[in-house]
């Protein structure tokens, strides 16, 4: 059964959606996560890796999963100042008690260097901030291309709205030049953008059936998901005119990792704007019949957004489903 289980590093700069991610992750049995890596982003890297490490000591997973801090700022650019989407802590303003577990020494590009030589290509990488911890490690090391099976991208914005300026995506946007290195680097990409992950809203009915039907051992977890989704719904309902709900951008990307089948991809080639202002970290598809930009990576096209929601909340209910388990 331990083989069956799919390996991941977890790349994140833990804010709400990141968290939810994380708690999705660590309570899916289909999954084995090797460690988790910080990166500035909704949040300082510091604060970032400090929520982490809250969040696992609240999932409470039956195996040690270690945290390597990583970049605290972009590769080439001056950190801008953090929004205020995810609250001052990042956590929705939710005060989770103090970790006793601590960050390992090593840094997260030596981390991710390290995990992928152990695991050769068993190892899948899932990115839910910005790319720069890989693009570092890209840099120490170019052959980490080879040796990944897959990298999962929450990122990028193809044929639809940006979420940070008309056009682009925050994670892209962030720190397109480490986008860049990552999407040029022959590295196979996943990409699960805002093409699907906006399409794919947690809501106040979901989050009362969650509270209804939780497992007992999940109840602090539930709670944690159901203040901190309320909180991002005010930020959702100003910014979007959405009602009680909101986008679950990292969840489901960790979800498109265990049923590839509840996306629908397409293969494009994909590069990363690093010059316009106006257009900053875009993902820009060359769709012409005979393409000359960018490299080719599997983007996800739609979902079944729906289905995408309950598959993610199942992990966490004590509803018997229909093999008597959830198998995610
Ligand atoms: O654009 C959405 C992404 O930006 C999510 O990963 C969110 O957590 C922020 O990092
Ligand atoms: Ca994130």
């Amino acid at each position: 059964m331990e083989l069956d289980k799919k390996r991941v590093i977890i790349d994140v700069d833990t804010g709400i959606d990141d968290a939810i991610a994380i708690l999705f992750a660590l309570k899916s049995p289909n999954l084995k996560v090797e460690g988790i890596t910080t990166v500035f982003g909704n949040v300082g890297v510091e604060q970032a890796t400090d929520n982490t490490l809250r969040v696992i000591q609240l999932a409470k997973p039956s195996y040690e999963v270690p945290v390597a801090k990583g970049a605290a700022k972009p590769l080439k650019r001056k950190l801008s100042s953090f929004s205020d989407v995810h609250g001052y802590n990042g956590l929705g303003n939710i005060e989770l008690p103090l970790s006793r577990q601590m960050p390992v020494d090593e840094n997260a590009e030596d981390f991710i260097l390290r995990k992928s030589r152990e695991l050769k290509k068993d190892l899948i990488i899932v990115t839910l901030g910005r790319l720069t911890n890989i693009a570092h490690a890209l840099i120490k090391d170019p052959t980490l291309a080879t040796r990944v099976k897959q990298v999962y991208v929450m990122g990028g914005a193809v044929h639809t709205t940006g979420n940070i300026t008309p056009v682009s995506e925050a994670n892209m946007w962030g720190d397109p030049e480490a986008a860049d290195i990552v999407f040029s680097s022959g590295i196979p990409i996943t990409m699960v953008g805002l093409n699907v992950t906006r399409k794919t809203k947690m809501t106040s009915q979901h989050l009362e059936f969650l509270q209804r039907h939780c497992k007992p051992e999940n109840r602090e977890i539930v709670s944690f998901i159901h203040n901190a989704m309320t909180f991002y719904f005010d930020f959702y309902h100003s910014n979007y005119y959405l009602m009680e709900s909101a986008p679950v951008h990292d969840p489901l990307t960790v979800l498109v990792v265990l049923d590839p089948r509840i996306v629908k991809t397409q293969q494009m080639p994909i590069k990363i704007e690093c010059e316009s202002e106006t257009c900053l970290g875009m993902t820009v598809a060359d769709l012409r019949p005979h393409p000359e930009v960018g490299s080719p990576v599997k983007v996800c096209v739609d979902v079944n957004a729906e289905l995408a929601i309950n598959k993610i909340l199942a992990v966490f209910e004590g509803i018997p489903f229909k093999n008597g388990q959830v198998t995610l």
